[in-house]
Order: structure tokens, then sequence, then C-alpha cells
């Protein structure tokens, strides 16, 4: 441990081999029924990692079988004493702190994670969400409610049975922590389908599943494409949860197929364009480098990116040249490489995306203070990019990019600017920046975003719940309210010979 309390920064580790590439199904590994793999690339080199098996319909009913099989009544899962349930959770997130190096490895080269931050970020929140549901797995309780004395009325917090968790492949193992976690922690079971561009910690989260005793059956573990095993999940007849992360336009699908499937209850967690508010009374140093990190971090790729940032007039040339100066003090590479703090883009499709949405940001006049455009010969690279001169009805200052760009837009009033930052279908986070407590309350109250963060940005925690107002989703994750989500509440009524007081 470094005096930070952080541990301390290992070398990545060499020449992994590739040991899970199979579905996990009732604790065993099987190859797929169609028979088909798919490959895994990494994005820093484009070449391919591995073949991995290919889930498909078939093999969600396999699995959701497996996942009923095993939260049928007087099953070991559902008499196991809630306390141990705990104990199982919390003996995972000790195996993947035992694995730690392997899976951050693993993670930035499937990810093009840089190797420090999934290391020290992404692997530490995974461990602590994990702990933190673990610790919830004995404390789901109900409550006592005063009714007419010939009644006697409790309620009940039960597990909805089996869920299906899909999520992209931005944060793979964050991701799978929030929602195997509260999912577990409830009672429920599980089907988890990884995005096809990062099945491979998962796949290793599998093996440890196993190896921490968990009954076969309670997590069950699929790769493959959304159109066919993530769609066989969301319109399951069987499935009595989906717990979704990525794209509003797949998450309206998923919404639309439990819909006409079996109602399943759904909780979505979506796309946005979340607004970062800089007022001129700010430290300056302070919410440079915040709302910097707040869209730099992971290359951009992140549904809670800075990605629509507010500058009060008197401090905005000021503001904009030291975001230049920031973003242009980058180290480009392949994340595993000590010293590179900048990596790849996920793939083709997002590299594409992404430089078309900066060429839209040239065409409709934004003004490119630095970078704007592709990096190197090999891997998806893309130079961290800043535009000024930004305004409202540009595509980059409405559009989701999940890519390395910022883009400062110039506001004058309060009034104005909590008009403009809520002139959205998104609703994800946002923050503010001001020395004015009344600003900062009246700013935070008056955003439309399920987190405000004020005079810091990016600060999520296992404890604190997070979600999406408007079209970034509904329901939250983590957090008490996040718990929640992963239970039914029944009521028992029973009636009393006498009547009591
Ligand atoms: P996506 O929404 O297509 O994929 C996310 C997950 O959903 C993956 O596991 C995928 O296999 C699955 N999926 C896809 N189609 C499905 C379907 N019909 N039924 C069930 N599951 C399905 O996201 P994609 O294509 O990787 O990225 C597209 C855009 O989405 C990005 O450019 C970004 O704007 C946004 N996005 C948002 C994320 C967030 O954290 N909210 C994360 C990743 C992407
Ligand atoms: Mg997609």
């Amino acid at each position: 441990m470094s005096s930070s309390g952080m541990p301390d920064l290992p070398a990545p580790l060499t020449n992994i081999k590739i040991q899970h590439t199979k579905l996990f199904i009732n604790n065993e590994w099987h190859e797929s029924v169609s028979g088909k793999t798919f490959p895994v690339f990494n994005p820093a080199t484009e070449e391919k990692i591995c073949e991995v098996e290919e889930a498909d319909k078939e093999d969600v009913d396999k699995a959701v079988k497996a996942a009923r099989e095993a939260f049928q009544m007087g099953s070991p899962w559902r008499t196991m004493d809630a306390s141990e349930r705990g104990q199982l959770i919390y003996k995972l997130a000790d195996l993947i702190e035992r694995d730690r190096l392997l899976l951050a490895t693993l993670e930035s080269i499937n990810a093009g994670k840089v190797f420090a931050s999934a290391y020290l970020m992404d692997l530490d929140y995974c461990i602590k969400a994990l702990r933190y549901c673990a610790g919830w797995a004995d404390k789901i309780q109900g409550r006592t409610i005063p009714v007419d004395g010939e009644f006697f009325s409790y309620t009940r917090h039960e597990p909805i049975g089996v869920c299906g968790l899909i999520f992209p492949w931005n944060a793979p193992m964050i991701l799978l922590a929030c929602k195997i976690g509260p999912a577990l922690c409830c009672g429920n079971t599980v089907i988890v389908k990884p995005a096809e561009q990062t099945p491979l910690t998962a796949l290793h989260v599998a093996s440890l599943i196993k190896e921490a005793g968990f009954p076969p059956g309670v997590v069950n573990i699929v790769p493959g494409y959304g159109p066919t095993a993530g769609a066989a999940i969301s319109s399951h007849m069987d499935v009595d949860k989906v717990a979704f992360t990525g794209s509003t336009e797949v998450g309206k699908m998923i919404q639309e197929a439990a819909a006409k499937s079996n109602l399943k209850r759904v909780t979505l967690e979506l796309g946005a364009k979340n607004p970062c508010i800089v007022f001129a009374d700010a430290d300056l140093d302070s919410a440079v480098e915040f709302a910097h990190q707040g869209v730099f971090t992971n290359q951009g790729q992140s549904c809670i990116a800075a990605s629509k940032l507010f500058v009060e007039e008197a401090i905005y040339d000021e503001f904009v040249q030291r975001s230049v100066e920031r973003a242009k003090k980058y180290v480009f590479g392949n994340p595993l490489t000590p010293g590179v703090n900048h990596g790849p883009q996920i793939n083709k499709a997002q590299h594409n995306k992404i430089m078309e949405l900066i060429e839209s940001g040239k065409k409709e006049g934004a003004k490119l203070e630095c970078g704007g455009g592709p990096w190197g010969n090999k891997g998806y690279f893309i130079q961290p990019t800043v535009f000024s001169n930004v305004t409202d009805d540009m595509r980059i200052a409405k559009e989701e990019i999940f890519g390395p760009v910022q883009q400062i837009m110039k506001f004058k009033s309060l009034d104005e600017v909590i008009k403009r930052a809520n002139n959205t279908y998104y609703g994800l986070v946002a923050g503010v920046f001001t020395k004015d407590l009344d600003k900062a309350v009246t700013v935070s109250s008056a955003l439309q975003a399920g987190t405000v963060w004020v005079n810091c940005y990016l600060a999520a925690s296992a404890q604190s719940p997070a979600g999406g107002f408007k079209m970034s989703g509904h329901g939250r994750e983590m957090g008490e309210y996040g718990i929640h989500e992963y239970t039914e509440v029944k009521t028992v009524t029973m009636k009393i010979s006498e009547k009591n007081s």
C-alpha cells in the first residue's frame, strides 16, 4: 500500500494465456449449441486475442433453465441463510482481489483501458461494490404495518427471480459488479451477457464464482451478440427482470421486448449528454482539471462523461486556453505500457462514429482548438480534441460522442444556463463549479439529472445510487435504492382471532 491508501501499481502481466472461452452454465463450461465461436480483439493492436463460444437463443434457454432450477423453492440457494449468501459474495470479492493483476491486465488488453486505471480504479470500484452488496445480504428486510386490529400485516422483500444482466464494453468489471452484486445479495439467480467486444474478464470471474462455492445455476455467463443472445434474454418468457446498460436505442428495444413478452421488470442505464457548468467564481485550476478528467477519462467512453461544458463568459477564454494545454499532455500507445495514459477507442465502428462527429463539429463552425484526428497507424486511437465556440444546435453539443472530445460553450446568466443544460432528452449526471453556496444549491436542485456533482466530477461510490432522469434510463444502480431494484415487495396480512391494539 502507498501512503494514500491505494495499492502500489505493479507491472502488468506479460504473455497471458487466455484460459476461459466457453459459456458458463450450471457451474460448468459449455460449447455453444450452434458450434459457433466469435473473435475477440485487442483494440490497441487490432490483433485477435482468441475465439469465444457464441451464445444464441438455445444457449440462453439452457442458462435460463439452470437459473430457474437454482431459484426453485427448497434449492440450496433459496434455503441458504442470508448471511451465508453475503459470505459467498465477500469470498468472490476476495478472489477478484487475489486475481486483481490478471483481471486488470485482461481488461487493459481487451477493453483498451490504460492499465493503471484498470488496476487502481476499475478493479477497486468492482471489489468495493461487491463488498458493499455482500454486507446487504442479511439486512434486506420488510416492515410490520399497523392495520385494523383484527389483522396483522407485514412485508417481505423477496428476490424477483431469474435476472438477465446485459452490459457494454466500456467498464466491463465495474458493470459486472454493479449488476451481479445487488442481484445476488437479494437472492436472485442471474444470466450475464457481457458485451461481445469484452467477454474475457467476465469469463474469468465465472471461474471464481465456482471457486467461491456458489451453487450451480446461480450465476450463468453467456457471451454473444446483442440481437441474438441479448434479445433472447430480453424477450424470454421465463426471465423475471432485465437490467441493461448501453445505448438508449437498445434500451428502448429491451423495454419493448419486455412488454411484448412477459412484462419482466426492466431497469435501464442509458446514454447521456451531461452538462457541466463552471461559474466565474469557481476555483479555476480545480474546475479545469475536473472538467478535463470528466470528459477524457477512459478515452471519453463513459456514459457519465462531462460532454456539454458551459463556462461563464468572464472566464471563458482563460478556461479554453487552460483546457487546451491540459488536453495536449497525453502519451499515446499500448495501454499496457507504463507511462501511456491515452489508449484506443474500443473498435473501428466507435472510432468512425467519433471521427464523423468531430468532422460535423468542424463543418458546423465550432473552433477546433486541438486534436481533431486519429493517431498512429495501428489501433483505434483518436487525439484528445477540444472545440470552443460551440453552440447548442451543433451535433457535438447534442449527441453522445463517447470519445475524447470536449465541447466548450459560453453562458451569461444562471437562469439561461439552467434552461440550456436541461434542454436535452437525457438526464444522467451533471456538474456545477462555484464557490457560491446559493448558486450551488439552486443549480443542483434545478438540474434534471440522477446525480449532481458540486465542485467535483466522477465522484461515484458504491454507496450512492446512480441512474438517469428522462431518456437516460430508469431505476437506480447501487446504494440502497439500487438494492431494492432486485426485490419484489410482498404484503402478508393475517386474520387474528383476538383484536389487538
Ligand atoms: P449497445 O447498446 O448496442 O450494446 C450494449 C449491450 O447491449 C451489449 O452487451 C450488446 O450486445 C447488447 N445488445 C445490443 N443489441 C441488443 C438487443 N437488440 N437486445 C439485447 N441486447 C442487445 O451499445 P454499442 O453498440 O456498444 O455502442 C453504441 C453507443 O451506445 C455508443 O456509441 C454510446 O453512445 C452508447 N453506449 C452507452 C453506454 C453507457 O454506459 N450508457 C455504454 C456503451 C455504449
Ligand atoms: Mg450496438
